[in-house]
């Protein structure tokens, strides 16, 4: 695999030389005017599209994440999220590729046709399923899978944390908004007022925002949660951000960071109606709306995040950016046996 030819190792070439992330993506992605929602000054980033092989927010994280596990001569990597993770399928086709087998500690999530044909997938893709009964148990679930793996591979294996937010991963997202930077630079859509991305874990959000500071945006990050608020949460994200921080200037001593990391990041609330995973009447309204302008959303991030985008769209504040962060990647050759009742 060649250099890593990112707009990241432009600025930092001393940070991608020393964390040796890898070409996974297909970048930059294409911006489009979402002309068919009826709605002026409103735009879609299209990472459903960053890769034919699945695509979505993730696989900007996976370039670094899965660079550090081949690099450490892990066989197996570690990860965990709900029943119907995208984060999970995203790791071990990605995986697959560069040789890494991947197990996964699972949450039980809404069961959905959408998640049991994720699970139809994980199979597909050799993922070995470790399920965990409730989501608050996943530290000790993630520690007695290490601690088996440990011992039927004589070695650990590389652990990736949920939703690949770890400050490793969220440099994908640095990356990402320098990308766009880049974008606005060479007039592919005009400086977004605000930028909306669904806010799980946070990786996605904490980076984006930090790479637009960087690529000199005044662009604002709406992170619309989508999980209970135990998990997501300003100290957590501002915790993280400092590590993000932290990493940088390891790696790039004369980085030159904003004092007030996450200034441009609010959280939206509001659109996670009954839970994780629950679907919103908002969000399958959104869903609709943007399946007629030909996109394709799912229920427990993207639908959620595109319904504050259009509310505020309505409000007249623009220009807007809707970040698709779900794969479109036909993933059928994958989806094998068609129970995924396992
Ligand atoms: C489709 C999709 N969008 C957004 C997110 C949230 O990203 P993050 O966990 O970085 O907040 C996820 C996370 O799993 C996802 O699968």
């Amino acid at each position: 695999m060649g250099a890593w030819n990112r707009p990241l190792a432009a600025l930092y070439p001393s940070l991608a030389t020393a964390l040796g992330p890898l070409e996974l993506a297909s970048l930059p992605t294409p911006v489009q005017a979402l002309t068919r929602l009826g709605l002026p000054g409103l735009y879609v980033k299209r990472d459903d599209l960053s890769s034919a092989l699945y695509g979505g927010n993730k696989v900007r994280k996976l370039e670094f994440l899965l660079g550090a596990a081949r690099a450490s001569g892990a066989r197996t990597v570690l990860t965990m999220g709900g029943a119907g993770s995208n984060h999970l399928l995203a790791t071990a086709l990605h995986g697959l590729g560069l040789g890494l087998r991947t197990a996964g500690v699972i949450f039980p999530q809404p069961d959905s046709p959408a998640v049991r044909r994720q699970r139809c997938a994980y199979r597909g893709a050799g993922v070995e399923l470790l399920p965990t009964p409730s989501k608050y148990l996943l530290p000790a679930s993630v520690l007695a899978a290490l601690v088996r793996l440990r011992l039927r591979e004589g070695r650990f294996p590389a652990l990736v944390p949920g939703g690949g937010s770890s400050p490793l991963g969220c440099l994908g997202f640095v990356n990402a908004g320098l990308e766009l930077a880049e974008q606005v630079r060479a007039r592919a859509l005009p400086e977004p007022a605000a930028v909306f991305v669904p806010y799980g874990t946070g990786g996605t959000a904490v980076g984006l925002a930090l790479g637009l500071r960087l690529g000199e945006l005044g662009t604002r990050v709406v992170a619309v949660r989508v999980i209970d608020r135990l998990v997501a949460n300003r100290p957590r994200l501002e915790l993280l951000a400092w590590s993000l921080g932290r990493l940088i200037r390891r790696h790039a001593p004369g980085a030159r960071l904003p004092r007030e990391l996450l200034g441009n990041l609010e959280i939206r609330q509001g659109q996670l109606g009954a839970g994780y995973g629950h679907p919103t009447p908002q969000g399958e309204a959104a869903q609709a709306a943007f399946s007629e302008a030909g996109l394709r959303l799912e229920l427990t991030y993207t639908a959620k995040a595109a319904a504050a985008f259009l509310e505020e769209a309505r409000r007249g504040a623009g220009p807007l950016l809707f970040w698709l962060t779900y794969s479109s990647a036909d993933i059928d050759r994958w989806v094998t046996g068609g129970g995924g009742d396992a």
